[in-house]
């Protein structure tokens, strides 16, 4: 009887050990965290020999059960502690590959973050504001939807007047355009406000055209002064005033009689070109001087569009195109540039 039980537990310590060693060779032969998540089910699941030794436990002879079970208990301890013991190794062979992949070379040169700038057109904007602001002027503004109203019919320029025909006008309807300049603002202005006035108005305005110093929008800064007494001698002294402060005083400023609906007399102003002093070049269509600005007194006819009395007040107003002042300023010689993003033009400011 004693033997059959010895014989028993020595199949039993067989089975476990041979148990262990297939345990053995298939751990070694695992590599990753999922081939021994495979081995802890087939080494301790429902299929396992573990188990099926715990099963039989119960029709052995009562003097051996205790035995196989501790026998049972010490298999199911060794199986842990291979399983682990090799997570581990797997663990930190993972956290070893990943600080590899993660390493960082840390005598490379850092990249640069790519830095936006605000562009030419805003930086001169905000210059001409200030030199205006510090003449005493205030900045106001109005839409670039505009009716025809405000910027023809009270612009004292009827829908059969000549000058129409020199905007080309994008039209929404009827009524309703983008604004060809800024001067409708005067009006808009005048309107709500009582003189003594004296404001700039910066915005963008809409023509159909385009070449080298034609683009379908751009920007102006209009200008507006009223009050009892102005005269001619303030609005050259004003524009005078501003060339300087923009351009510097080596540039020469002229006026050119011309012609506006709501000026009279008016005035456009020129400067010397600074692309080539003077002398003609692509910049300046061979004249050696260009436009930058409308001026001109306002005509007495608006001020009945808006009750004041001509009698009463005088003004000036002035428009001056924005891409033009920075052309001079920095002898760029398409207009064009300004609108089509190319960064190696963009970068240069
Ligand atoms: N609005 C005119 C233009 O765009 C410029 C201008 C403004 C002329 C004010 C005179 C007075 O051409």
């Amino acid at each position: 009887m004693d033997q059959d039980r010895a014989k028993k537990i020595s199949e039993i310590e067989n089975r476990i050990n041979k148990e262990i060693e297939n345990l053995r060779l298939d751990v070694k032969a695992s590599t990753d965290i999922k081939s021994l998540e495979l081995l802890k089910s087939k080494y301790l699941g429902k299929k396992s020999c573990l188990l099926s030794i715990r099963k039989s436990i119960g029709s052995l002879d009562s003097e051996i059960k205790p035995v196989a079970g501790k026998m049972t208990n010490a298999l199911k301890q060794e199986i842990d502690k291979i399983i682990s013991e090799k997570e581990i190794e797997i663990g930190e062979l993972e956290r070893e590959r990943e600080m590899a992949e993660e390493a960082l070379d840390l005598t490379l040169p850092g990249r640069k973050p790519r830095k936006g700038s605000i562009s030419i057109i805003s930086r001169v904007t905000e210059e001409i504001e200030k030199i205006f602001i510090g003449m005493g002027f205030e900045i106001a503004g109005g839409p670039e939807v505009e009716t025809d109203y405000y910027n023809f019919e009270a612009l004292n320029t009827p829908r059969d007047h000549p000058a129409r025909s020199l905007h080309d006008t994008m039209f929404i309807n009827d009524n309703v355009l983008l604004r060809t300049q800024t001067s409708p603002v005067q009006i808009r202005y005048m309107e709500q406000n009582k003189p003594p006035i004296a404001i700039i108005v910066p915005g963008k305005v809409y023509r159909k055209d385009y070449d080298v110093s034609h683009t379908p929008m751009f920007t102006q800064i209009e200008g507006l002064v009223v009050d009892r007494g102005i005269n001619f001698g303030n609005l050259k002294w004003t524009l005078e005033t501003f060339v300087r402060e923009i351009f510097g005083n080596e540039r020469k400023v002229r006026f050119r009689p011309h012609y506006f609906p709501f000026t009279e007399p008016s005035a456009e102003v020129d400067v010397s070109c600074k692309n080539c002093n003077g002398k003609g070049c692509r910049v300046c269509s061979w004249k050696g001087w260009l436009e930058i600005l409308g001026a001109g007194m306002v005509d007495p006819e608006l001020y009945k569009f808006v009750n004041y009395d001509p009698e009463e007040v005088s003004g000036f107003a002035f428009g001056l195109g924005i891409e033009r002042i920075c052309m001079l300023k920095y002898g760029i010689d398409d207009l064009r540039l300004f609108f089509e993003n190319d960064l190696r033009f963009i970068k240069q400011f």
